[in-house]
């Protein structure tokens, strides 16, 4: 970050004097406004709940333009590497800064797939379960065991040791959304087998069974892929904070994803295409697209708390470049399954027809986010609904890691620790 030609000064209405704060400007986006000694100077804070127009750090990850439209990893538009890259070489990416050329790519697969085994171990914490138990709250706790099987190894000031718990989070996370979803159906769990791809091997643990031989499908493959490529980063959202702010104390950095994980599940975050896919089913079952009007009204209705899922989002206010992508493997998924009649994906294209024309839509800038047609696309694979935000999880796990490990190497780093403003009550003594 760079020193920007102008400062900000701030003046105040009641006499005291202004303070002047110095500017920063990044490659690209919006400058940012220093403001780390206001307290120091004045005695006030910045009151900012939700982030609105907070920049909580610098990061040379991921850039999104909201109004644009545009998401680039490392400055590549994600366009380009949903086509060119595979998920593993925009992991090694993101970690990294540059793509992997020739061996290097080699390299990293067969390092990511050395380490697809988790600890025996697991299963007997895996069973202490319910079946019945939300796969996301399985693997909240199977990536917080996960510190306990490595803790020794994790010292998060070393370089190395750092390089080694992303390897081994992104190797086994694909193992552990599996074996959450065949403890939650009863059936054994499918060992990863290293000479399939990432996705590949995912697609196997998850449906294939020690009876008979699982060949995978390349179109579901690469559609796999492609969800996995899509989700891997995202700047600064919700669970990516969690993890920095987590990861911020110093603890170990499967504990820091455990957060991540916990945080990513809940609905107006990775939980969406899951939400999204209900919505869809149960507009559906109430009579399909000849109550797609009925259902808007209720949308745009303040007192009826309904909202069109997988719309809307708090950066994007254009497409989301994602969601056309997703799009696009909606429509090659179901091709080859022979379901392009599928009702749920027509129901899915007349709601955002409607809603990219109706003017509550369009003066609140509200477009589809990645999650209105991912629901569909999982479906279709044969991916349950509550196993759709372990998928995310699952491709998220690099982009937290990566964020992470900047942030523990970043000079300025210190214990995230926001401030409030109090309004509870003023001392009182206890009246007994
Ligand atoms: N349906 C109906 N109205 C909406 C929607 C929606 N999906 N999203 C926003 N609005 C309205 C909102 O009521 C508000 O209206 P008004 O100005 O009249 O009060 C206006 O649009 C601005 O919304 P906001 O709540 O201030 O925006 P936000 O930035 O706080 O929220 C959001 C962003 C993603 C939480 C929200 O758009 C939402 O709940 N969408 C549905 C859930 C969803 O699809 N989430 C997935 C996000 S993408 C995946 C990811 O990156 O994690």
């Amino acid at each position: 970050m760079k020193l920007a030609d102008n400062k900000a000064t701030l003046s105040f209405s009641n006499g005291s004097p202004s303070i002047d704060m110095p500017v920063y400007s990044g490659n690209i986006g919006p400058d940012v406004i220093d403001v780390r000694k206001l307290y120091a100077d004045s005695g006030m804070f910045t009151y900012d709940p939700g982030y609105l127009s907070t920049a909580s750090c610098q990061s040379g990850i991921t850039f999104i333009d909201g109004d644009k439209g545009e998401l680039l990893y490392r400055g590549y538009p994600i366009e380009q590497l949903a086509d060119k890259a595979d998920f593993l070489d925009t992991c090694y990416l993101l970690l990294n800064g540059e793509l992997p050329v020739g061996q290097q790519s080699k390299d990293f697969h067969k390092l990511i797939n050395q380490h697809t085994m988790v600890n025996e171990q697991m299963q007997f914490f895996l069973r202490g379960f319910r079946r019945d138990a939300h796969p996301m709250a399985v693997l909240t706790g199977l990536v917080g065991a996960l510190s306990a099987f490595y803790h020794d190894s994790t010292d998060i000031n070393n370089p190395e040791h750092r390089h080694i718990a992303a390897i081994r989070l992104i190797a086994k996370m694909p193992t552990l959304v599996a074996m959450a979803y065949k403890y939650g159906l009863g059936q054994p769990y499918m060992y990863p087998q290293n000479n399939l791809s990432y996705a590949g091997n995912f697609l196997r643990m998850m449906f294939g069974t020690p009876c008979e031989e699982y060949v995978v499908n390349p179109v579901l493959e690469r559609a796999m892929d492609r969800i996995f490529t899509l989700h891997a980063d995202h700047e600064q959202n919700a669970s990516t904070s969690t993890v920095r702010l987590c990861g911020s104390s110093g603890t170990n950095p499967f504990a820091a994803i455990a957060a991540g994980v916990a945080c990513l599940w809940g609905p107006a975050h990775g939980g969406a295409n899951e939400a999204c896919l209900k919505m869809l089913g149960e507009i559906q079952d109430s009579g399909g697209v000849a109550k797609v009007g009925e259902f808007m009204e209720k949308v745009k209705d303040k007192n009826s708390g309904v909202k069109l899922m997988g719309f809307g989002h708090r950066v994007y206010k254009n497409y989301d470049p994602r969601a056309k992508l997703m799009q696009k493997t909606c429509d090659e998924v179901l091709k080859e399954l022979g379901l392009e009649n599928d009702p749920l994906f027509k129901l899915a294209k007349e709601l955002e027809r409607i809603a990219l024309e109706d003017e509550y839509f369009v003066s609140r800038k509200l477009y589809p986010n990645v999650d209105f047609y991912s629901g569909v696309v999982l479906s279709a694979i044969g991916i349950p609904v509550n196993m759709f935000t372990g998928i995310f999880t699952l491709a998220r796990t690099v982009g937290w890691i990566a964020q992470l490990n900047e942030m523990i190497s970043d000079p300025e780093y210190k214990i995230g620790r926001p401030r409030q403003l109090y309004t509870g009550s003023v001392r009182r003594n206890v009246q007994r």
